[in-house]
């Protein structure tokens, strides 16, 4: 019997309220078609509004809600644009994933068949360590974890401890246990001898504990080669925070589009849905977007939440969602992005009449 879900939306900026209901709308198509209970979904604030109306990218009545749901979507937001002091803050993204210690961002690239691929047959998942790394920002009690000690010098670090490799490495060998049994460790350990040195050790001895799975590792300069030539060649990537936030736009764009890269951020408890896009403000409102990474990233919260609470019917409604948006690209229907020349609203829209057909 599968249960009801309480979810949030957090709309975001740019392209966020486009993308983000169009989510909705097929997500709610799947649920009622599989004959699940409707989501139970409520709106929150955040972004540029929340600063407007409560003087906080990220009030604290939103992260007070959020402790309470089966999950979220959260859309993009324009940080880079907010006024001070909120653009010199800790992001929108940055602020939750630290809150919720969502440390696991698992992030597939897989081509569609006439989807516009660089590399045809790319299908691979990039398992972000999403905690520390060189994100200085995630590293610390207080502040940014950046310093200026005179105005023309500027500090960051970057923390790689065992404990936040092990479990993202455990993620990873777990992931991949379930699909091609292959795991490639990215890293730069010829220079970051330490930091990314240990990351890759790390692996390796987490390694040892799924001897099914083959195991390599690359550079992370040397692994964007491979990616844009052979991406098909890869299964399991693990790496850190940053190479991790860099490949998975090259990935996303060499499987079709960055627009089409969806992404959930996990801990053992909680899930966010968030495409691997930014908010992209020179195309907002403008009906142009691409919400496929926003869709699928929806879709990979609904399998988390059939996996948590062993729901067939919502893993169905995960499965409906993947394969009608593969069905809709497949059939010519695509936003500009991928060469075709449906608005947002038209991709959805067809995406949510080939799951109402499946009924
Ligand atoms: C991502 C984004 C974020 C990141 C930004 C918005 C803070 O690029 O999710 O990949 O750098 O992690
Ligand atoms: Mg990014």
């Amino acid at each position: 019997m599968s249960q009801q879900y309480r979810l949030a939306v957090l709309n975001g900026d740019g392209i966020g309220p486009e993308i983000v209901p169009a989510s909705v709308q097929i997500v709610d198509a799947a649920v009622a078609t599989v004959g699940a209970p409707a989501i139970d979904w409520s709106e929150l604030p955040l972004g540029r509004g929340a600063i407007d109306e409560f003087g906080t990218a990220v009030p604290e009545q939103t992260l007070a809600a959020l402790s309470d749901v089966d999950g979220w979507l959260l859309g993009p937001h324009d940080s880079a644009s907010y006024p001070e002091p909120h653009k010199s803050l800790l992001n929108p993204s940055g602020t939750i994933r630290k809150h919720f210690d969502l440390f696991a961002n698992i992030r597939p690239a897989k081509a569609f068949p006439g989807g516009n691929a660089i590399v045809e047959g790319t299908d691979l998942v990039i398992v972000r360590e999403n905690t520390e790394g060189f994100y200085a920002d995630r590293n610390t009690f207080a502040g940014t974890g950046e310093m200026m000690p005179t105005k023309d010098v500027a500090i960051m670090h970057g923390i790689i401890t065992r404990a936040a490799t092990e479990r993202i490495a455990h993620e990873a060998f777990k992931l991949a246990m379930t699909r091609d049994k292959r795991v490639t460790i990215v890293h730069k350990a010829n220079v970051l001898k330490m930091t990314t040195g240990l990351f890759r050790d790390v692996c390796r001895e987490i390694a040892a504990q799924y001897p099914e799975v083959s195991v390599n590792d690359f550079h992370i300069d040397a692994s964007t080669v491979h990616l844009v030539r052979r991406a098909d060649k890869f299964d399991v990537i693990v790496t850190e925070n940053m190479f991790g936030d860099i490949l998975s736009d090259l990935a996303g764009e060499v499987a079709g589009s960055l627009g089409i890269a969806p992404s959930i951020n996990a801990s053992s408890t909680q899930a966010m849905a968030q495409a691997s896009h930014g908010s992209a403000p020179d195309i907002a409102g403008r009906n142009v977007a691409n919400p496929i990474g926003m869709i699928l990233s929806s879709a990979m919260l609904l399998r988390w939440l059939g996996a948590k609470f062993n729901d067939e019917a919502i893993l169905k409604a995960a499965d409906l969602v993947e394969e009608k948006v593969a069905a809709t690209v497949e059939a010519g229907t695509m936003t500009p992005d991928m060469g075709g020349s449906a608005g947002t609203k038209e991709f959805a829209a067809a995406v949510v009449d080939a799951i109402t057909a499946a009924a």
